[in-house]
């Protein structure tokens, strides 16, 4: 496997590699690498010639300071698994060479998916997603890019990203890989407890629930269903519930025929942030 850890260098090895002709999958991650990131490796090594992940703590998708200085960093670990699951390339730029002085955010207009959840709350977090996967888009040209289902209005925006800027990039959308207990692989549960680990199974059994009520009651009351399963769980504190287009990530009150859905949740434990998501 080889590890580059400028642009300027990964750069060169594209030069070379261009005469090949050879497709290129390319898997953005943030490090803390655990099983649902490995299986995008797998699914892209499926596909393209050359498999490449960067590694790479994007400062500017980051609202909260403390979150970014508190972001698991395990790069040893991370390199000796993309290894062995068979990575062909490894970026780990820092953020000067990415950056150059400038650390900010393009602005985009992704035809208002930023604005729904998590853009209610993490105030800029999609102009930092678009600067950093735009960034890397083009040093990197990749045929196809690979991103999880986990952060699904992150998923939909980069499409809508790629359509906008006409870039010739296939985005593939990966599924979520749950722990046993249901709880959705995250970098961020590096940093629960073993006791929070095991409570936190509670946000994959609402979303379950959540789909069985959803022939049986309305969503007006399905919504305050999943309040009080959180009130009643004083550990946990909701910070939002929502029933969305899949396409337009809009809040929906009633069920359309011919459109899908999902159920989308977002939720503190101590000063840890869990999100998940679950097609109904
Ligand atoms: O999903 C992530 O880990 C990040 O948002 C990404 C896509 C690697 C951009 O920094």
């Amino acid at each position: 496997m080889k590890i580059f850890t400028t642009k300027s260098d990964l750069k060169n090895y594209f030069k070379e590699l261009s005469s090949k002709e050879v497709t290129i999958g390319f898997v953005p991650t943030m490090g803390a690498l655990h099983k649902g990131h490995l299986s995008l490796i797998e699914e892209s090594k499926k596909n393209n010639g050359i498999t490449i992940a960067t590694i790479f703590v994007n400062p500017t998708q980051f609202d909260k300071k403390e979150d970014l200085e508190k972001y698991p960093k395990t790069i040893d670990k991370d390199i000796a698994l993309l290894k062995e699951t068979g990575c062909d390339v490894v970026f780990t730029p820092t953020v000067e060479d990415i950056y150059e002085g400038n650390v900010s955010s393009n602005s985009f207009d992704f035809d208002g998916l930023e604005h729904e959840m998590e853009g209610k709350f993490r105030e800029g977090h999609f102009n930092g997603v678009g600067t950093i996967v735009n960034a890397f888009f083009h040093i990197i040209n990749p045929t196809n890019a690979y991103f999880g289902e986990k952060d699904f209005q992150q998923l939909q925006i980069i499409k809508k990203m790629v359509e906008k800027l006409h870039l010739p990039i296939n985005i593939v959308g990966c599924p979520i890989h749950r722990e046993a207990n249901g709880l959705a692989m995250s970098s961020r549960n590096e940093r629960l407890t073993s006791k929070q680990r095991e409570e936190a199974s509670i946000i994959y059994k609402v979303l379950q629930s959540v789909k069985a009520k959803l022939h049986t009651e309305s969503i007006g009351n399905i919504k305050l269903w999943v309040e009080k399963s959180f009130e009643n769980h004083s550990s946990f504190k909701l910070e939002y519930f929502n029933i969305a287009d899949e396409a337009t990530l809009k809040e929906i009150t009633e069920i359309k025929p011919k459109r899908s859905y999902r159920a989308f949740i977002a939720v503190y434990t101590d000063s840890i942030r869990l999100i998940d998501n679950l097609a109904l």
